[in-house]
């Protein structure tokens, strides 16, 4: 697998609120990256709101257009892409981004993420008479997917700029070395 690897991107997974849009915009307004949201794209692609395209056509369906754009992502070269939270946490579509990316997650407790996404209707998931109760058991659904991106960046220790320069260190790190050589790149809680 690790031999297959070009690493041209970096997309950054995690679940909701851990703050990949955020990060992802700076970090490629850095490296010079074009920047990409998934969520955007199907957004574009479908011409509906996310909360619109689960309403109308389910989640099964959302998450066939999640897979149908990261076939999309292996074109790309010099991008930082942002993903939807429950894109990260589907193994085929984590292995087909390890193929041209440095796939960085970034990480924060239930309660920390319930803070942040709180006062935001657009998630059709946290739409529930418990809220937290199911970040806690999607959180752990999705760890053991989630663990195996190439490097875990905890985003609620850190302030925003302090997480963004953590992301620019490892792509340089990987980019400038010899990448075929590793099997895992390292990690950081
Ligand atoms: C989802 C996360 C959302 C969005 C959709 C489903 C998830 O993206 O893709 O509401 O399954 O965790 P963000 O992580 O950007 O909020």
């Amino acid at each position: 697998m690790a031999s297959k690897r070009k690493i041209s991107n970096i997309t950054l997974i995690g679940f909701m609120g851990t703050g990949k849009s955020s990060v992802g915009r700076r970090v490629a307004k850095i490296l010079g990256f074009r920047f990409i949201d998934t969520d955007q794209e199907i957004e574009v692609r479908v011409g509906k709101p996310i909360a619109r395209i689960f309403s109308d056509h389910g989640e099964e369906y959302f998450r066939k257009l999640e897979a149908d754009v990261v076939q999309h992502l292996s074109k790309l070269e010099n991008t930082v892409i942002a993903t939807g939270g429950g894109l990260g946490a589907n193994l085929k579509n984590l292995e087909s981004l390890k193929t041209h990316s440095l796939v960085i997650c970034l990480w924060a407790s239930p309660k920390t993420i319930w803070e942040r996404v709180r006062h935001n209707q657009n998630r059709p998931l946290l739409q529930v008479a418990d809220p937290i109760e199911k970040i806690r058991s999607l959180l752990a659904e999705r760890k053991p997917v989630y663990k195996k991106a190439d490097v875990m960046i905890n985003s609620e220790l850190r302030t925003l700029p302090q997480v963004v320069q953590q992301v620019v260190y490892h792509f340089k790190l990987v980019t400038n070395s010899d990448f075929s050589k590793q099997n895992k790149i390292g990690s950081q809680n």
